[in-house]
């Protein structure tokens, strides 16, 4: 069977992440999560004071760009992030870093900088990747794109599931904001927006479980391997 590259973009919370890494776990491919990139550099954002308020230092930031190393360094097939030589692959998931990350994907300058990274790491074959312009900017070659989407209702309810398990203190009403605002910035931002490309396969998992999601994902592949 040939090895491709296979992308997976869609909005925030909408089960992309789960489907592209049990894809990478059923396929014995490796998982990317470039989301996890954007908010390596958020937190060090946040832990360098170049946020106040809601306002990104933009200027200092981009300044310090090149002081900001991340490292993807692989763990059963799965990312793990390693920022200036910390892992940080639990401290990102909080609401501090989801309320800024946006602010911070927006930045043309951070943008450059991970896709570079994002397509160095991938450029041979046999890899999973996640996030909103891989199909369109990182791998617009790759053999096999999915788009993934769920209602607005489901993905504020798994979000907000998620993080009361990790016992994250926060509302459904704050989830829904931050939902809500991520996905206008993501969709209407000026560089590299979210798109659904015309040659992904779009799956609407609203009603699927994880294991049928999966399963329509692994018939696509099969057709095309
Ligand atoms: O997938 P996630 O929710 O962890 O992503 C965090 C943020 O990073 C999201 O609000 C949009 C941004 N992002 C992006 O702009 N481009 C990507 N390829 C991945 C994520």
């Amino acid at each position: 069977m040939r090895i491709i590259n296979i992308a997976v973009d869609g909005y925030s919370s909408s089960g992309k992440s789960t489907l592209a890494k049990s894809l990478a776990l059923k396929l014995g491919y490796k998982y990317i999560d470039t989301g996890a990139m954007y908010r390596a550099v958020t937190l060090f954002s946040i832990q360098n004071n170049l946020i106040e308020n809601d306002y990104v230092k933009v200027n200092s930031l981009i300044n310090t760009l090149e002081n900001i190393n991340i490292e993807v360094y692989f763990k059963s097939n799965l990312s793990e992030i390693i920022l200036n030589g910390k892992n940080i692959t639990k401290d990102i998931r909080s609401m501090e870093v989801s309320n800024h990350v946006s602010n911070i994907s927006k930045i043309k300058e951070v943008r450059y900088k991970l896709v570079k990274q994002q397509q160095l790491l991938s450029k041979d074959k046999g890899f999973v990747i996640d996030g909103r312009d891989i199909g369109s900017v990182v791998l617009p070659d790759a053999e096999l794109k999915f788009f993934i989407d769920a209602s607005l209702n489901e993905r504020i309810r798994r979000r907000f599931n998620e993080l009361k398990r990790k016992d994250e203190k926060t509302t459904f009403i704050k989830v829904e904001q931050n939902i809500k605002k991520r996905d206008i910035t993501d969709e209407y931002r000026e560089n590299s927006p979210l798109i659904r490309t015309t040659d992904s396969i779009y799956i609407d998992n609203t009603n699927l479980s994880k294991s049928d999601q999966l399963e329509l994902a692994l018939k696509f592949y099969k057709m095309i391997v």
